[in-house]
């Protein structure tokens, strides 16, 4: 982690970005967030997640008082404040401070921006590893498309996976088909060599990296459908892979102690995940 946080309109040294106990992301998960990776002067997918970050808002009714143009001149004045030339800026906006009230209706509270800067070692593109996951039951509200910080079904699914060695908890739904990671988009490659990704039906969150590789796929003449797959079809699939701004293309080499194309890392994966690196 890097040093310099913002909060509220002030640049200050992590141990003295406070916020409310009122806060009403701190009672309510009532805000909502975003993270963005960099590398060397380039944002990856900034304009994508900057409007997802504002769709967001809109979705919960927040009404935020700084424009894109502002929020970008802060993001850029954080990583020259804490020399950081390769990680991640997470971004939140909570619905502001006020006594403790499930319903805002008629509060006037003013929207709390903050921001942390994660550094990162810098050889992340060279860095590839296959990971193991493990299946969960999807046990979430029924809007997960909204990213907001109410996140304990996905805390709790990515750590039992931990627990389980695994990388990833992904979700499963109650009738079987895959939704997507606990923080991620779950891709397969079947027998067919078609490259699914599960529709944005509602059911997921619409990753931006998800929408970057799906670009990927039409522009190089892979076969990529948007359509829900079953947990057994993953299981029987050439590859899986997952996709999040954070750990971009990740190939899984095992679910739920099932050895997905032997164990190994599949062509496509490398493949997808070169492109992404070289499209920045
Ligand atoms: N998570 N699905 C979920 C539930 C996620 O939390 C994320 C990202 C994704 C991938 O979205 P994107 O490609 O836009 O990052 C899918 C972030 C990285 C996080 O919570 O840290």
């Amino acid at each position: 982690m890097a040093n310099i946080s913002y909060i509220d309109g002030v640049y200050c040294n992590i141990e003295n970005a406070k916020i409310s106990i009122n806060d009403r992301g701190y009672h309510f998960g009532d805000s909502v967030y975003e993270v963005i990776f960099y590398n060397n002067g380039t944002f990856y997918d900034y304009d994508g997640h900057i409007k997802r970050l504002y769709n967001s808002l809109k979705l919960i009714n927040i009404k935020f008082h700084i424009t894109k143009q502002q929020l970008k001149i802060i993001i850029k004045n954080l990583f020259r404040l804490n020399k950081v030339n390769f990680g991640s800026i997470y971004i939140q906006v909570s619905r502001g401070v006020a006594d403790r009230n499930h319903s805002y209706f008629k509060l006037n509270t003013k929207p709390i921006l903050t921001m942390i800067v994660s550094k990162q070692k810098n050889n992340f593109s060279d860095d590839i590893q296959g990971v193991k996951a493990i299946t969960v039951l999807d046990n979430r509200w029924s809007r997960p498309d909204i990213k907001t910080t109410q996140l304990l079904p996905n805390v709790l699914a990515k750590t039992y996976a931990n627990e389980k060695n695994a990388y990833e908890g992904i979700f499963i739904d109650h009738e079987g088909y895959v939704t997507e990671g606990s923080s991620s988009n779950i891709w397969i490659i079947n027998k067919n060599n078609e490259i699914l990704t599960r529709e944005i039906d509602g059911k997921i969150l619409s990753g931006i990296t998800r929408k970057t590789i799906s670009q990927f796929t039409k522009n190089n003449n892979f076969k990529m459908l948007e359509k829900k797959f079953t947990k057994e079809e993953m299981l029987n699939s050439r590859e899986v892979f997952l996709t999040s701004a954070s750990s971009f293309v990740t190939p899984i080499i095992e679910i739920d102690n099932v050895k997905i194309n032997n164990g190994i890392i599949g062509k496509t994966s490398i493949e997808l995940r070169d492109l992404y690196f070289k499209n920045f």
